[in-house]
């Protein structure tokens, strides 16, 4: 992990200065608190008692065999409810069927193109029921792992249910990952079949996931089978492997829709999902069975304020834990109607997400600041054209919410009627830790509160001593159920990042304030994370895919302030020969070159704002680049302490040359 961390978030510098003079502040409307599934704060109380307030929670879900103890931690390595077995599956659909939710709303999807589909628990019980039946023809099985690479479609979270279903573990991968990304993460984790779809609709185009796939599974020696569904429909164009390739609705045509749910351990993984860390090599975050679901179930419930009359609509995709979680589990596990919608905000045009507000009478929406940054920037007509009166309850997620941003989305999506609920969490922790409870808590625009009832979060020094009142390093004091259970395959990675910078703590990576009140206010990844319109990546992924191109010898990737998408990705880059005489013209062509180097080795997500050549790159004695001075190279700020470096002229002449391209 980088040391050059502390107190030099990435977030601007307008930003802190908002939250340490951020006053304003608003309490629970009556209305609100006097229906809200959480109305008073004797539920921290309760949830000083962790254990008991956990298993109380835990007693919520369905179980085939109850577990013999709530928590055995022997650091860091926790195990939830021991010997306990159920089956998510159940939890999200079957124990509906029972009740008058049989015929009720599960998913609600609405494709970018325009066509709606609703299906009832039932009809999703009999899609799940089916499709796992056709794994199981495949000879997927319990233990097994399953990579799914598909658009917004229901049929991912149909696959992801029939997974579970039977066992096996899945792993989505978002469809934004190139060929190589996905290649890489069947690999690491050794897919069985990876389940995909001839396409999907992103702005008007079309993504190409079968044809990466196929690309992918050139490499891939554990896969048997690729399960296609046809998202287009136009099958005339899709590629196709005899033997290999199956479709979707011929696997699923014969099946009976009654597939026996295996019985799973608590402990016993549910999925694997990948996200960037501080090196080059994606992480397999591995997440369990019981204490993931009570995690999701008891947040979504308290936090979004679910009622069975709600229409729910998290606007994340699915291939990042926000979707997973609230989405997917968190929602179905309620019984709730969740939306899922397949495409762009600004497609065919930008009121796109107001209209569907309207259209389906969404009253919790929950989405990323990136987003309501581009809304403000868009305008007030876009959403004011649309009937937002159904909605009461507004979330955020991703990274920090600045508090003008806050306000915008209280006051011009809200009307000032609805609680914005800021929630911390990380595709780590499964759920979310730090969060207001809507009927209960004072909020302070761009404040994300308390850390939730049964979670102990700290903020310390650089020594691990708490912060009472100013800045430091956010921390986790105690396990909570759905932690990652570790890092698939590498277990002395997932204790070396998470656990070794504060013994025994769990280290977030990023940086938080708490104020006179005991409020957070989150700043920021403090490491080599960047967050990118949401999208998390690590500067070293970037590095990586950029020294993989001949031209390049050398590569230092950092995350500039971005008014919108929070990080823009800068890099600078040395080349291993001169550019052509041509100048200008030769220097745009190898920049060219490069960022489309990088969105082939991980996907366009991760393409390079800027990239600027220099001859050397500033680096301490010891070799060690100097991030830090590049940051404040892009970000002009005046160069920090260059004192450790080997020759400082470097990063003087590289703010010099930064300087004058930017004009
Ligand atoms: O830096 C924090 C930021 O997102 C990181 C986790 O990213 P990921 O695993 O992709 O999960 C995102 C969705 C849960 C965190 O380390 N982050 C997430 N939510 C917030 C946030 N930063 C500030 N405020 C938030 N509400």
């Amino acid at each position: 992990m980088s040391t050059e961390i502390l107190m030099k978030p990435k977030t601007s510098k307008k930003t802190l200065e908002d939250l340490l003079t951020e006053k304003r502040k608003f309490a629970p409307p009556k209305k609100f608190r006097e229906q809200a599934n959480v109305k008073t704060e004797k539920i921290y109380q309760e949830g000083k008692n962790s254990l008991k307030f956990w298993e109380k929670q835990a007693q919520e879900l369905v179980w085939s065999k109850k577990w013999k103890k709530v928590l055995e931690w022997k650091l860091p390595f926790a195990k939830w409810f021991v010997d306990g077995k159920l089956n998510v599956s159940v939890n999200c659909i079957d124990r509906h069927l029972a009740t008058w939710r049989k015929t009720k709303a599960a998913i609600i999807w609405e494709g970018e193109p325009g066509e709606t589909r609703t299906l009832t628990y039932q009809q999703l019980s009999r899609e799940v029921n089916r499709f796992a039946n056709g794994l199981k023809s495949l000879g997927v099985a319990k233990g097994e792992r399953v990579v799914i690479y598909m658009p917004m479609a229901p049929e991912l979270p149909i696959a992801m249910l029939a997974c579970a279903r039977i066992g096996a573990a899945h792993s989505v991968v978002f469809g934004g990952f190139s060929a190589e990304a996905l290649r890489d993460r069947i690999n690491d984790c050794k897919a069985k079949v990876v389940i995909t779809a001839d396409g999907g609709y992103r702005r008007g185009n079309i993504v190409p996931l079968k044809q990466n796939t196929d690309e992918a599974v050139k490499e891939t020696p554990s896969v048997t089978h690729v399960v296609v569904y046809k998202r287009l429909g136009k099958t005339q164009n899709t590629p196709w492997t005899q033997g290999r390739d199956v479709d979707w609705d011929e696997l699923v045509a014969n099946q009976t829709a009654v597939c026996p749910a295996e019985e799973m351990d608590s402990e016993d993984l549910l999925y694997i999902l990948y996200t960037s860390g501080t090196t080059g090599k994606p992480k397999g975050i591995m997440h369990t069975t019981a204490g993931y679901l009570t995690g999701v179930k008891t947040t979504t419930k308290f936090i979004f304020d679910l009622k069975d009359e709600d229409v729910y609509w998290c606007t994340a995709d699915i291939g990042w834990v926000t979707g997973h979680s609230y989405i997917v589990y968190g929602p179905l596990a309620n019984g709730a109607t969740t939306v899922m919608y397949e495409g762009s905000p600004d497609w065919p045009d930008k009121d796109r997400f107001w209209a569907i507000v309207e259209k389906y009478g969404v009253t919790i929406l929950y989405t990323a600041p990136t987003a309501i940054r581009t809304f403000m920037k868009w305008g007030e007509d876009y959403p004011n054209r649309r009937d937002l009166s159904t909605l009461r309850l507004l979330g955020s997620v991703g990274e920090p919410i600045n508090p003008e941003a806050w306000m915008w989305y209280h006051q011009i999506i809200g009307k000032g009627r609805c609680p914005v609920v800021d929630t911390w969490w990380q595709t780590e922790t499964g759920s979310i830790l730090i969060s207001p409870l809507p009927g209960v808590t004072t909020l302070k625009p761009g404040s994300a509160t308390k850390p939730f009832p049964g979670v102990e979060a700290d903020v310390v020094d650089e020594q691990g001593k708490p912060v009472k009142i100013g800045a430091g390093y956010l921390i986790l004091k105690q396990p909570w159920p759905s932690m990652l259970r570790g890092i698939y395959g590498d277990p002395e990675r997932y204790k070396a990042q998470y656990w070794s910078r504060f013994p025994g703590a769990y280290f977030a990576g990023d940086g938080a304030k708490r104020d006179k009140d005991g409020y957070l206010w989150l700043l920021g990844r403090v490491d080599d994370v960047l967050k990118v319109s949401g999208h998390r990546l690590s500067t070293m992924e970037i590095e990586s895919a950029l020294v993989d191109n001949p031209k390049v010898a050398e590569a230092a990737v950092i995350g500039r302030h971005h008014d919108i998408k929070e990080n823009a990705i800068v890099a600078f880059v040395t080349l291993k020969e001169k550019i052509g005489s041509n100048g200008a013209a030769d220097r745009e062509e190898v920049i060219n070159e490069l960022k489309a180097h990088v969105v082939k080795k991980i996907g366009s997500l991760a393409r390079p704002d800027e990239i600027l050549f220099t001859a050397e790159l500033p680096k301490t004695r010891s070799g060690k680049i100097m991030r830090r001075l590049l940051r404040d190279v892009a970000e002009g700020r005046a160069l920090g302490d260059t004192t450790t470096l080997a020759d400082p002229n470097i990063v003087r002449t590289l703010k010099e040359k930064y300087e004058h391209l930017e004009g």
